[in-house]
């Protein structure tokens, strides 16, 4: 089974793909946001051709994410893609590769009030290492500052900014909103919407029961 996370910056896509990672789902998460950042890190020469956008709260170039993920795609087995596809021209390759893999796929729809969003960046404390988000106050890590898992430091990553939040929403506004629409009307449909307002644990709950009813199995046999 491949999911796809669609939703704003700050919706809940990373904090409920690491929910989903737990060995009961047996899902692997595929942030491209997380891959990006690794690449920054090592200075790849991915990395430096993606930070610029990166800072900026802009899209990285289509032709770089795609290539970047096609091997991700391969060995995928019950996958959570996660900030991917972001563009109508990334979603037709995404489709393109999935056809070819004989892979269907479903996008989960993280539905969020816009005004909830800059509360959840700007207080957004994250584990670069491993990915793992926590929020100042919805999610507090045991120890302030610290992962719990390791013990390594938290930090706020550098787009987590008043200033390029407001770009990476109206980036999302423009580009990544129109898949919705892409899902919605596609032959079958292949959109279900969550409701990403709720608390952290109640959006867990709904993913949960999703899984559980068959419904995104269902959608995925009524493509195959
Ligand atoms: P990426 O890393 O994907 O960032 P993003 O899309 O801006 O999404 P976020 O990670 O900010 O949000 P999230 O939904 O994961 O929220 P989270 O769960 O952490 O991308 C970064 C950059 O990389 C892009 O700007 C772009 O430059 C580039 N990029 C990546 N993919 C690309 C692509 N496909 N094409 C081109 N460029 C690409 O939650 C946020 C906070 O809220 C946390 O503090 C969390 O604890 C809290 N929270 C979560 N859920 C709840 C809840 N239900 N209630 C209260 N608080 C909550
Ligand atoms: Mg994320």
């Amino acid at each position: 089974m491949i999911l796809i996370f669609l939703g704003p910056p700050g919706a809940g896509k990373g904090t409920q793909a690491k929910v989903l990672e737990d060995e009961r789902f047996g899902f692997r998460q595929i942030s491209t946001g997380d891959i990006l950042r690794a690449n920054v890190r090592e200075g790849t020469e991915l990395g430096t051709q993606a930070k610029g956008y990166m800072d900026r709260g802009e899209l990285v170039p289509d032709a770089l994410i795609i290539s970047m993920m096609e091997p991700e795609l391969q060995r995928a087995g019950n996958a959570i893609l996660d900030g991917f596809p972001r563009t109508v021209a990334q979603a037709e390759a995404l489709d393109a590769m999935l056809s070819r893999l004989e892979k269907p796929a479903t996008a989960v729809l993280f539905d969020v009030d816009m005004a909830v969003l800059r509360d959840r960046l700007t207080g957004r404390w994250t584990h670069l290492p491993s990915g793992r988000t926590y929020h100042v106050e919805h999610n507090p890590p045991k120890a302030a500052g610290v992962d719990d898992v390791t013990g390594e430091p938290l930090v706020q990553r550098p787009d987590d900014n008043d200033e390029t939040i407001r770009t990476r929403l109206a980036v999302y506004e423009q580009s990544t909103a129109p898949l919705i629409a892409y899902y919605e009307k596609s032959d079958p449909p292949r959109l279900v919407r969550i409701d990403a307002l709720a608390p952290i644990a109640d959006v867990s709950a709904q993913l949960e029961n999703l899984i559980a009813s068959g419904r995104l199995a269902a959608k995925n046999a009524a493509r195959a």
